[in-house]
Parts: structure tokens; C-alpha cells; sequence
């Protein structure tokens, strides 16, 4: 599993005012847009300043609430993406914007056209050795099966979305066969379907709080293991979890009010490897 986590790009994407008013959510939360836009560029600054990641940052768009979430948009796997046919229809336009920034990075551009099919890149969960992917509210059947016909190299399992949006709401990768994962029932459930259908052994590591299981995680030169995590003052007994990875620079970064419109870390971001050559 050389490399995953390795990553030398990320697209980002503004947050619209319609944000506060017009995104999805599953609560009723009041959004503080001020509040949401300073977070994320807190967040943009991890990436790019402190991390070094060379960052795109794509321009906020007002008649898509949600374009904040880019990796709903597109499913990255090493230079080929998928631009998906997202399950939310306000959201299919998100992208058009996405599929440009990627062929300005010449990568390989494949795209969900298919109207039967669904899928957003938060039900995707890559483990560096085969993909998951949550049959949930907006991804279906039909989007995992052209998802596996394009990364026909790594195996491809559906899993269950149980509750809440998406499989990553409650799970995301630490570390190179490390999965992170929430304590919900529905969380572990969803797990143990993935360690059935997987031939490999992954270690994984519980979070009290299952939003607290999405980070995001790289491998970085002069970096080593890195995860960016919730805050302490948002899931205070999920810190003290990750204060025990010792191996890893831990970041926490604030995401409060994105999260009242079901926006975990992972969503505002699409990692990408870009290979010096291409
Ligand atoms: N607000 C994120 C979503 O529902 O897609």
C-alpha cells in the first residue's frame, strides 16, 4: 500500500451565501455564514499553507447551496476521476465546474452519465486497497456498479448506509489499514459488513462520537502520518481517542457550522495524487 495518503493536490471549493438558507440538511440548525466561510478557510489554510498541498480553490457558486461539499462531485483514484450523477438533484451541476478543474489537472475524466445512477464521493470510502461504497439516500446500485467498471484494479463492495447521510458521516481512513469508525450501532454494523465482504484485515480504531470519525488522513514527505480531525470543543471524548495516535501529526480543525448542513471534513476537499509526469 506504498503511497496512500500521498497526496500532492487538493480542489476546494467557496462558500455561496445560499449556504445558510438553501443547503441540504437533515436538522433545522441556523447556519452562521461569517461563522462557516472563516472555518473553511482555516481549513484551506491546513492544506495548502501548513501541509503543502498545492490547492485549487474553485469559486463559490450561488445557485448551488451545497457546492461547498466538492467531493460529492467526483470519485479520485490515482489519475482517473469520476465525475459522478450526484443523488440530489440541486446538486448535479456542482459538477460542471469540478470536471474542468480536473482536466486542467490532466487527469483522466470518466463520467457517471447513466440516469439510472447514483453516487455522491461521501459514500466511497477507498481503503488504498479496495473501495466501499454506502448504498444510502443518494447512492445506488447502479452508481457502485460503474464506479467498479472504472476502477476495475481494486475490488468493490456496497455496503449498507444504515442512518445519516452518507458511509463516510460515520467512517473515514487513519492511516494506511486503519479504519476510523464511529460507536453507533449503526456504525459498527456497517463495519462488520466490511470486514465480511473484505479479504483484507484492517485495524480499526472507535470514536465515541460517530461524526468524529470523519478526518481526513495523508501521508506526506517531511510529514509522515498525518490526520486532520474534529476539534475537542466539538467531540471532547473523541479527542482524547485521537491523542492516542502517537505516530500521527494530529490537526484539529474547526467545523461547527458546516456541520449543521451535514458537511464533515472530508466533504470539502477532493484529494488528489498527481504524478510529476502527467
Ligand atoms: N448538505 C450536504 C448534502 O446534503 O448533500
Amino acid at each position: 500500500m506504498a503511497g496512500f495518503g500521498h497526496y500532492t493536490h487538493a480542489i476546494v471549493r467557496g462558500i455561496p451565501a445560499s449556504l445558510a438558507k438553501e443547503a441540504l440538511r437533515s436538522s433545522q440548525s441556523e447556519v452562521d455564514l461569517a461563522g462557516a466561510r472563516k472555518e473553511h478557510e482555516a481549513y484551506v489554510q491546513v492544506l495548502g499553507t501548513r501541509l503543502g498541498l498545492e490547492v485549487v480553490e474553485l469559486p463559490a457558486d450561488e445557485s448551488l447551496p451545497d457546492c461547498v461539499f466538492v467531493e460529492d462531485a467526483v470519485v479520485v483514484c490515482g489519475d482517473t476521476a469520476l465525475i459522478t450523477r450526484p443523488g440530489a438533484e440541486s446538486r448535479r451541476k456542482e459538477t460542471e465546474v469540478m470536471k474542468a478543474a480536473l482536466k486542467n489537472l490532466n487527469l483522466n475524466i470518466v463520467e457517471m452519465t447513466d440516469e439510472n445512477a447514483t453516487l455522491d464521493g461521501g459514500d466511497v470510502l477507498f481503503t488504498g486497497q479496495e473501495f466501499f461504497v454506502g448504498l444510502s439516500k443518494r447512492t445506488n446500485q447502479k452508481g457502485a456498479e460503474i464506479l467498479a467498471d472504472v476502477f476495475k484494479d481494486y475490488a468493490v463492495s456496497t455496503v449498507p448506509v444504515l442512518q445519516g447521510l452518507h458511509l463516510k458521516s460515520f467512517c473515514s481512513m487513519g492511516g494506511p489499514g486503519l479504519i476510523l469508525i464511529g460507536s453507533s450501532e449503526h456504525a459498527q454494523k456497517t463495519l462488520k459488513i466490511m470486514q465480511q465482504m473484505s479479504d483484507h484485515r484492517y485495524d480499526k480504531l472507535t470514536l465515541p462520537d460517530d461524526a468524529a470519525a470523519n478526518c481526513l488522513y495523508m501521508n506526506l514527505p517531511n510529514k509522515g502520518h498525518v490526520l486532520v480531525h474534529p476539534t475537542a470543543e466539538e467531540y471532547p471524548e473523541s479527542a482524547t481517542v485521537f491523542d492516542k495516535l502517537k505516530d500521527h501529526m494530529l490537526i484539529p480543525v474547526s467545523n461547527i457550522e458546516k456541520t449543521k448542513v451535514d458537511g464533515a471534513l472530508t466533504c470539502c476537499s477532493v484529494l488528489i495524487t498527481k504524478r510529476a509526469n502527467i
